[in-house]
């Protein structure tokens, strides 16, 4: 089998041997100066010296990719929560927001998600696949080598079978990892004849079943004007029992939504922003990742994830883009994080592990987020000597290179 070695990189953060949760200081990073990454059919064989890896792997099947230029590597980053496939804009409710209308008033009047809705069912197959390989070709390119992406605008049984199948072939025709989720509870459809726990049971009994084959997550927008807590227990506990890993849209306005993630054990609860002391102590006794996503305060110009809180009571914090055409349309994880940090007060490790090897728990991947012997060959390079310039330039300073299963991107 081949091997690559990659580097000499001036600094590698490898991002392992971290402690899975709480507060993090800048001093805790494991960082190799001249570094180099071998690896071999998409996995890190070893990290470590890049001259003593050279030397102790030297022969016929070592082929060695010099980086000539000062450069910092680290893995590349896991956006665990994204709405990547979507037709249509909604530049109107932007404005509308800022004209004094808020999201949930856009929404009630018929605007908002169900805005997406009907433009992602009118939209083709090739039309959604295309265009959420080009978004996900650009994030590549911003760094993100894992893109976790949820349905959630198709909003009916046939409708969301067709996005999970979707997301599927985005999956089998990128080189970024995809990892799918079904958000078929993202609201109650548009004109959808019964309740809101009518819609979940049509969910429970025609759908769950069939999306096996393509996804073992399930997601939920937990809120008041939405899916309540009372609503949406027996759907989670009944997808739970199928064998679907939980994730939760939770505490974004009203709270509920964490605790019940926390009680059913789900994988991650993420939003957070209307989370308060009582919700942040749950998380933190819990191995529910909490996952701030400053690409929707940012979009919505309402109050950040309590971050800082979060960690310093133990919590496993994660930070993710939420790309998505309503709340969060920036998509930038990397100057969103910059800037959570800022107002937050997180350390660098902090937010870098937010973006990696946290990121991967909240989706519980073992294999990414960090580099080290077994860990997929993911990693990207800036073009610095110095990581601690990464968080600083609030993603002015983008990767330079990309690496995806050892080989450039
Ligand atoms: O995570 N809050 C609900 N869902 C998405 C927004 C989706 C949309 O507005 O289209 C979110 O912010
Ligand atoms: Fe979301």
């Amino acid at each position: 089998m081949k091997k690559q070695l990659t580097g000499p990189f001036a600094q590698l953060l490898t991002m392992s041997d971290l402690p899975e949760r709480g507060a993090l200081k800048d001093e805790q990073l494991a960082i190799i100066s001249n570094a180099g990454i071998l690896s071999t059919d998409g996995r890190v064989v070893e990290v470590g010296d890049f001259e003593n890896l050279r030397t102790n792997h030297a022969g016929n099947d070592l082929h060695v990719q010099e980086i000539s230029v000062p450069m910092v590597a680290m893995p590349g980053f896991v956006d665990a929560h994204t709405h990547l496939l979507y037709g249509g804009s909604r530049a109107r409710d932007f404005a509308l927001r800022n004209a004094g209308s808020s999201y949930l008033e856009i929404a009630e009047a018929g605007g908002g998600i169900k805005d997406s809705v009907r433009a992602t069912r009118a939209a083709s197959d090739e039309e959604l696949i295309t265009s959420t390989l080009t978004r996900l070709d650009a994030l590549a390119r911003l760094g993100t080598t894992t893109c976790e992406i949820k349905t959630g605008y198709g909003l009916s049984v046939t409708e969301e079978l067709r996005m999970i199948k979707a997301i599927n072939e985005v999956k089998r025709q990128s080189r970024v990892g995809v990892i799918p989720t079904c958000l078929a509870a993202h609201v109650v459809p548009p004109g959808y004849q019964g309740s809101n726990a009518d819609y979940l049971t049509e969910l429970r009994e025609k759908l769950l079943a069939n999306i096996i084959p393509y996804t073992n997550r399930i997601d939920i927008f937990i809120e008041e004007s939405t899916f309540p807590v009372a609503v949406a227990r027996p759907y989670l506990a009944a997808a739970r029992s199928m064998g679907f890993q939980l994730a939760v849209h939770a505490d974004q306005f009203t709270t509920g939504g964490s605790a019940l993630a926390v009680e059913l054990g789900a994988a991650s609860a993420d939003h957070l922003e209307a989370s308060g002391e009582a919700e942040i102590a749950l998380l933190a006794q819990s191995d529910t990742v909490a996952v701030a996503l400053p690409g929707a305060s940012l979009g919505l110009g309402m109050q950040f994830t309590p971050a800082r809180k979060l960690l310093d009571a133990g919590a496993c914090l994660a930070i993710a883009s939420d790309f998505n055409p309503g709340s969060a349309p920036m998509g930038d994880l990397l100057t969103q994080a910059s800037i959570l940090a800022t107002y937050e007060k997180l350390s660098n490790a902090e937010v870098l592990a937010g973006i990696t090897v946290r990121a991967a728990r909240a989706l519980r991947k073992k294999e990414l987020g960090y580099l080290a012997a077994g860990t997929k060959a993911d990693f990207i390079g800036f073009a610095t000597n110095d990581y601690r310039e990464i968080t600083y330039q609030q993603g002015r300073l983008r990767p330079a290179k990309t690496w995806i299963d050892g080989t450039e991107y």
